[in-house]
């Protein structure tokens, strides 16, 4: 969630570090759907992502707890560079109830939300039910230990 006049830089990132580091979880099979929950404009800072990205490798870096909203492992910014120079980099922008899929290596971050609007995002992340994550230091709300199978509801005709 980035609140009006005073949304929060995320650093440009991959998700799959913190999976691997933090969490234990052997591979970056995951995806993630971000549904818009408010209008996402070029103003209210929108997710930024360098595309196809995600087929470079995962990249080894340290916990940053300083210069970003969250605790993450922030890429290193030669890197983003060089994707970000070769591939360039997409805003997507749409009404709420539009999404984004990204696999978990997509390099991506946020700037600032300045405007007067706010712009909220759900996150959920999909994994593959045999990419179990181990020992994590985060809580089961951010990475949950539930690995029941889902199983198909058919609606009564
Ligand atoms: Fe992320």
């Amino acid at each position: 969630m980035k609140r009006p006049f005073h949304g929060a830089v995320w650093q440009w990132h991959q998700d799959f570090p913190t999976y691997h580091h933090d969490d234990a979880m052997p591979e970056p099979r995951l995806v993630n759907a971000l549904v818009f929950i408010d209008e996402v404009r070029e103003f209210n800072g929108p997710l930024m992502i360098i595309p196809a990205s995600h087929k470079a490798p995962a990249y080894e870096t340290a916990v940053d707890d300083t210069t970003t909203s969250y605790p993450l492992r922030a890429a290193d910014e030669k890197v983003v560079a060089k994707l970000a120079g070769e591939r360039g980099i997409e805003a997507p922008k749409g009404d709420p109830g539009s999404a984004i899929f990204a696999h978990t290596n997509i390099v991506h971050g946020s700037g600032t939300n300045m405007s007067p609007w706010p712009r909220t995002l759900a996150s959920i992340t999909y994994n593959a039910i045999d990419n179990k994550p181990g020992r994590s230091r985060r809580p089961d709300w951010v990475v949950r230990r539930d690995f029941e199978v889902l199983e198909p509801v058919v609606p009564p005709i």
